[in-house]
Formats: C-alpha cells, sequence, structure tokens
C-alpha cells in the first residue's frame, strides 16, 4: 500500500522516534515503506517520514539499475568512520532543493532485520551517505539542519510549492 510521504514542515519529521518493536504490524509498514520509496521514486525512506515515529528506515540502493536488493534496518546503530566530505543530497520530504552536506564516508551499522535477525556491516560511497541521511531523519534532523543559515534560506527557498 502506497503511503503518503510528509512533507517539511510537517512536525512530526522533527521528532525524535521511539525504539521499534518487530511485530506483523512492523513488517507491514517495513513493505508498505519499501513500495512507497520504489514509487516516489527513491533509495530512502524512514517510518517518520510516512507519521510512524519509530526507528526503523528502508533502503535499496542499486535498484534504479535493474537489480532490487530491498533492505530493512529496524533499531539501528550507527558509528561514523573515515574522511568527512561533502556531496549532494535529496530528500523525499523536501521536495526541490538539492544540499550539499557534510558526511563520513564510511560508517558501521547495526539493526536487527525483519526477521529479527542481527546484523552488523560497513559501508561506504553512496549507502554510507544514504544510512547516515536516514539515520538522522530517526532522530529528527533533516538535511536543512546540517547547513549554514544561508545555505538553509535559499534551500527553503526552493522547497517546491
Ligand atoms: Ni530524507
Amino acid at each position: 500500500m502506497l503511503l503518503p510521504i510528509l512533507r517539511w514542515p510537517d512536525p512530526r519529521l522533527s521528532q525524535v522516534c521511539a525504539p521499534a518493536v518487530l511485530d506483523d504490524d512492523l513488517r507491514a509498514l517495513a513493505v508498505d515503506m519499501l513500495e512507497t520509496m520504489y514509487a516516489a521514486p527513491g533509495r530512502g525512506l524512514a517510518a517518520p517520514q510516512v507519521g510512524r515515529l519509530v526507528r526503523m528506515f528502508v533502503m535499496d540502493v542499486d535498484w534504479k539499475t535493474g537489480t532490487l536488493a530491498p533492505m530493512v534496518f529496524v533499531n539501528p546503530e550507527i558509528e561514523l568512520l573515515g574522511d568527512r566530505a561533502t556531496g549532494p543530497e535529496g530528500c523525499l520530504s523536501i521536495p526541490g532543493p538539492v544540499t550539499d552536506v557534510e558526511r563520513a564516508a564510511c560508517v558501521r551499522a547495526r539493526w536487527t532485520a525483519l526477521d529479527g535477525t542481527l546484523h552488523e556491516a560497513r559501508f561506504d560511497g553512496f549507502a554510507a551517505i544514504c544510512i547516515q541521511h536516514e539515520y538522522d531523519h530517526l532522530d529528527g534532523i533533516l538535511t536543512l539542519d546540517r547547513l549554514s543559515p544561508e545555505a538553509r534560506a535559499l534551500a527553503v527557498a526552493e522547497v517546491q510549492a
């Protein structure tokens, strides 16, 4: 089922999310979030973006090249590794502007998958950026919040009505 994606400045996008409870409701939410992400189209989507303030996000960084590889991160923890670099990011909740955000080049993530198994892996490249972006959503942090006041004002002016 496609879910409506909340848009900034909806206050639900600025809340710190609660730990997720892995049950049938959460599994159904993850399936709906993946469908919504692919339809948007996007490569990552966090639960608060569909109005559910729980710590879960979905990601598939390569699907636009052909093969679907959906990932669901329940209650993720991340450790930032490597150098910091600034690169362009968009957000489905902030349609329009692409903003330059500073991120770590690598992350080590620990999370629970939908089947309840625990995972740990290291990510780099676009996946590392995407994980940091989606993880930020779980803490109520948007790309706009990581910009200088000047850059934020420019980005806000670009947000599509
Ligand atoms: Ni986003």
